[in-house]
């Protein structure tokens, strides 16, 4: 067993010869670079170290080529074969990270142009991707630019090194309340994020507990220096959480009163402090009164005034506060079926809209809950116009089965982006809402929970992988399918063996369904294990001690959102979606019980009842695990040895699991329906 996978998409398999291999060869003999600058310098080092992976030859690195060359420079940066095959052009509409590629037969070369030198190192991944995936290279005339301008990968790592739901290991940044400095592991990082268009990162928990609010002192900051320094070169820049209650915890002060001009003042000499030794310090990220972390609410503020304050220390250096919706009350009484978690993000911000300042951003998850199976679009997604906003996913796969269970997101995240608000006009789609096109706003993106630690796949599951890249690819462009991205990550990571990449691209893109099908069915999500969510319990809840979120007794299950007679959050959507949504006929079937309370008896369009679609979906869902376990031992020897067992043990756990969360289900809704005909397989 030799594949660790470490490598990941970026393992550069060697080609088989052929057609696409001597094209490769024939203009791969040298690579020309001129300028001296460290990005342009890691781009010319990664596309030389591809190459002579894939090619098994090492491309000459020269400033004058002799012939055929792949040449790589900004259009400023004075290269002459640059400024001809260049010559022309309209580039500012690339902006800061675009691309464009271009062969050459006049000049005979390939040239990978941009303004910035990160916009060459994405154009040499870009190029390294189409090679890897066994391209033309013949005849490229390519112009690429990100569609989003945050694209961001949130931490959950502590200093002690856990991972707040972490399933891939304990952190690589931390060990025991020390900076672990690993520069390898560190730079090997972020090439595998800048090679998917990452530009951000935040490196540690939104739950900043004592220890790392000390981050921010200059006991850590040359720590985190070094780590924003191994960034930088790859186009990332480095932000930190930040606790609002900094200023008692780490001042000297005995208020963290957004509106006390000592507080005000201790935040923009601390932003000082941080900018002198991080000049390009992207900004905090904010996780403030909710689910017990301090915030302004402790001083009759709201978050408008707290989001302020830091965006107004941080505005001098550029830096920019990102401050999270994700704000519920956690305690709520289980008689009180009016108190809806759901509704909780847009009430709390949809009356803010157009009070924070030009450098606050709000992150919003992508669901009113929180990253289940299925959940509805968040309703703040158009409610916002005036206020930056980002969309916030979950890599990690919390409720996905942890990294245990095959889970493929990317058609989640697609569904999500693709959902049309209809806040301005028929068409408003989530995704142009996020990218600022529909508002203008001045900061747009998406930010993401990353699912890596220091095991040494970084994922826990190989094919967990794929998550990780295919969020980086569909938020540089949402025009990619699932599909497409699939297959990429597949080519690159397994090589381009059709029958290999037709059987793992059919695994991934039916995992989302096959994992809902044996968990949680019709929308009705949570049922979960309490504190560590992973394994079937469907009254298990943390926050089922003040009222389950399923709300299923006797006579049926699901929960009534609607205005007529609900908690109102159907109201909070516009368009058809209010009214799709308020009404149980038109309501998306597979989001029935969040938004409907309906007897076991309900009839599906299916024309079966809603207790027969459980019981039957999850007898499919656990077929479909075990199918997707044999569908991966048919892959036995057409790929290393150690990735085929690691994830062959992975897929072995999800078949066995998923058994026995058909069976609790199962179990548990025939017994609290008290229907005993259910037609077909038996009952554990
Ligand atoms: C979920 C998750 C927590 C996390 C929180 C958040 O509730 O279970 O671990 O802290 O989301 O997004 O802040």
């Amino acid at each position: 067993m030799t594949n660790t996978a470490y490598e990941a998409w970026l393992n550069y398999g060697q080609l088989k010869s052929g057609s696409l291999y001597n094209q490769y060869i024939d203009w791969c003999v040298e690579l020309v670079v001129t300028e001296d600058n460290e990005t342009i310098q890691a781009a010319a080092a990664e596309f030389i170290q591809g190459m002579t992976s894939m090619l098994g030859k090492a491309p000459l690195l020269t400033a004058k080529p002799e012939g055929p060359c792949i040449v790589i420079g900004t259009f400023q940066g004075g290269n002459p074969l640059i400024s001809r095959v260049f010559a022309g052009e309209r580039t500012d509409s690339l902006g800061p990270e675009g691309f464009l590629i271009r062969t050459n037969a006049t000049e005979q070369c390939i040239a990978v142009g941009a303004s910035t030198p990160v916009g060459i190192l994405y154009g040499v991944f870009h190029l390294l991707r189409l090679i890897g995936t066994e391209s033309e290279i013949d005849a490229l005339n390519l112009s690429m630019s990100p569609v989003n301008g945050l694209r961001m990968i949130n931490h959950w790592d502590n200093f002690d090194g856990s991972i707040e739901r972490g399933y891939a290991g304990r952190s690589f940044f931390y060990e025991s309340n020390q900076f672990l400095n690993d520069t390898k592991r560190l730079r090997d990082y972020a090439r595998l994020m800048s090679s998917v268009g990452i530009n951000a990162i935040s490196i540690n928990n939104v739950n900043v507990h004592e220890l790392e609010s000390l981050f921010i002192t200059e006991q850590y900051l040359p720590d985190i220096a070094l780590i924003a320094g191994i960034f930088r070169v790859y186009g990332i820049k480095l932000f930190l959480s930040a606790n609002f209650a900094s200023p008692i915890q780490i001042g000297a002060l005995e208020t963290a009163d957004p509106l006390d001009p000592a507080v005000r003042q201790w935040w923009k000499d601390k932003a000082g402090e941080v900018y002198r030794v991080i000049p390009d310090f992207g900004g905090f990220v904010v996780k403030a009164d909710s689910e017990n972390r301090p915030g302004p609410f402790t001083y009759g503020r709201d978050h408008a005034d707290g989001a302020n304050m830091l965006g107004e220390a941080l505005e001098p250096f550029g830096g920019i506060v990102i401050w999270r919706c994700f704000v519920y009350n956690c305690k709520q009484d289980w008689r009180d079926r009016k108190t809806d978690r759901a509704r909780a993000a847009y009430d709390h911000f949809k009356p803010l809209d157009g009070r924070f300042n030009d450098n606050v951003v709000l992150q919003i998850k992508n669901g009113p809950m929180d990253f289940q199976v299925r959940e509805p679009v968040s309703p703040l997604f158009g409610a916002l116009e005036h206020t930056n906003h980002l969309m916030e996913f979950q890599i990690a796969q919390e409720y996905t089965g942890q990294q245990r269970h095959l889970c493929y997101l990317v058609p989640q995240w697609k569904e999500v982006l693709d959902f049309n608000t209809y806040a301005k006009g028929q068409t408003t789609l989530v995704k142009h809402i996020v990218d600022g096109s529909v508002w203008g706003n001045k900061y747009n993106g998406v930010a993401a929970v990353t699912n890596v630690g220091d095991d040494m796949n970084w994922t826990g599951h190989g094919l967990a992988q794929a998550n990780l890249y295919g969020y980086g690819r569909l938020i540089w462009n949402p025009e990619l399918t699932a599909k497409e991205i699939a297959e990429e990550w597949i080519r690159l990571t397994f090589g381009t063996d059709k029958g290999l990449v037709v059987a793992i691209r059919g695994m991934l893109m039916d995992s989302w369904r096959i994992y809902e099908s044996y968990t949680a069915p019709l929308g009705v999500g949570w049922m979960v294990n309490p504190d560590h969510h992973y394994g079937p319990n469907v009254d298990g809840c943390e926050y089922a001690k003040w009222g389950t979120y399923h709300y299923a007794d006797h006579k049926g299950i699901g929960v009534d959102r609607s205005v007529k007679s609900g908690t109102g959050y159907s109201g909070q959507y516009m368009g058809l979606n209010a009214s799709n949504y308020e009404n149980l006929a038109s309501c998306p079937e597979e989001l029935l019980l969040f938004f409907h309370h309906v007897p076991y008896t309900h009839v599906l369009q299916s024309g079966q009842t809603v207790i027969q679609h459980i019981y039957d979906t999850h007898f499919e869902g656990a077929e479909q695990a075990a199918q997707l376990l044999a569908t991966w031992e048919s892959l036995e020897g057409s790929m290393d040895s150690g990735l085929y067992v690691q994830v062959k043990q992975r897929l072995e756990e999800q078949a066995e699991h998923a058994q026995e969360w058909r069976d609790r289900i199962n179990t548990y809704f025939y017994r609290k329906s008290g229907i005993e005909d259910l037609k077909g397989r038996k009952i554990y």
